[in-house]
């Protein structure tokens, strides 16, 4: 049953290494020579100029599905190639054991061979995401994470990175941040759009004076990878600070909140920089477009106590 997770954890890092090998052979397949002449693998739009698909992206969701069902044949199956092309977008997690996967998340990146895409498999349970499995061939990373057992990356280090003891948020954060943010796919170019919107949002996080939350100060980075699934990883591992998209999709995030939350840090839906504090924040549900994280942090100094001796 469900209940008991051991078994599809497993599973899951098994299917997830499998799915980044066929992924890893896709993007080998892109640098050899000897196909130069044959047909490269094409793309094709979805509901705009940069929302793309490709071949791998259907064959892995494939893949992924057929082991899915053969061996788990009672699990619903949620999958960005079997969902995103209706354009219908009703909430698709409920209670039934789900498996939520992204084939290939960094569309854009893998047409581009820029290293930043993964395969991206979450296990849900009870609406809630249990396991996540992200395996990114090409960096040589491979997050998971279970239920009460801890977060990891490569399977033996476990997340965040620094631990003993793990940093506190900086004081006046966003300053001192590292912040990572998504441009989406959604280019319409209106006053008060989501594109304004995010523009903005880099902006205020790249001022000098700290932007809409006045706090002074500089973010240290503003980072933007092309992978939202990859981003929330990073922010488990501690290498970002703070992560905000508006517009995802269940399967952009699924696997990343698993690990998330595994590794002790942070997510919920709201705007930043205003929500950047480290106080306790409710647990999301999934289904929303637009999450912050943030990530592991070690009690403050003034927590400790250690501000006021
Ligand atoms: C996209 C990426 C991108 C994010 C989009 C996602 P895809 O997923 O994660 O970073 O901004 O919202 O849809 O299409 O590459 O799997």
């Amino acid at each position: 049953s469900p209940d008991d997770l051991s078994e599809i954890y497993t599973f899951a890092v098994q299917l997830g290494k499998d799915a980044g090998q066929m992924l890893m052979q896709a993007a080998r397949l892109r640098t050899d020579d000897t196909r130069a002449s044959q047909q490269q693998e094409e793309h094709v739009q979805k509901a705009n100029a940069v929302d793309l698909v490709t071949e791998t992206d259907e064959n892995i969701e494939a893949f992924i599905k057929n082991q899915i069902s053969s061996k788990f044949p009672t699990h619903k199956f949620v999958g960005e190639e079997s969902y995103s092309k209706g354009s219908s977008r009703q909430y698709l997690i409920d209670d039934a054991p789900t498996w939520c996967v992204d084939p290939l998340d960094g569309t854009v990146n893998y047409i581009h061979l820029f290293p930043m895409f993964c395969v991206s498999i979450a296990f849900i349970h009870k609406s809630k995401p249990v396991i996540g499995v992200i395996n990114a061939p090409f960096l040589n990373q491979f997050f998971s994470s279970c239920a009460g057992r801890g977060a990891f990356l490569n399977e033996t280090q476990p997340l965040p990175l620094i631990r003993n003891p793990v940093p506190p948020m900086p004081a006046k954060a966003p300053s001192g941040c590292v912040f990572s943010c998504e441009w989406g796919k959604d280019r319409k170019d209106v006053p008060d759009g989501n594109l304004h919107r995010k523009v903005e949002s880099f902006m205020n996080m790249a001022a000098e004076i700290g932007g809409r939350g006045g706090k002074g100060g500089m973010v240290h980075g503003v980072r933007s990878l092309g992978s939202a699934t990859l981003d929330l990883a990073y922010v488990a591992m501690g290498s970002f600070d703070i992560w905000w998209e508006g517009g995802c999709w269940e399967w952009d995030v699924a696997a990343g909140i698993a690990i998330l939350h595994e590794a002790g840090g942070l997510i919920t839906t709201a705007n930043p920089p205003e929500n950047c504090e480290t106080s306790p924040i409710d647990e999301v549900k999934l289904g929303s477009r637009l999450y912050l994280a943030i990530r592991p942090a070690g009690p403050s100094a003034n927590e400790t106590g250690r501000e006021s001796q």
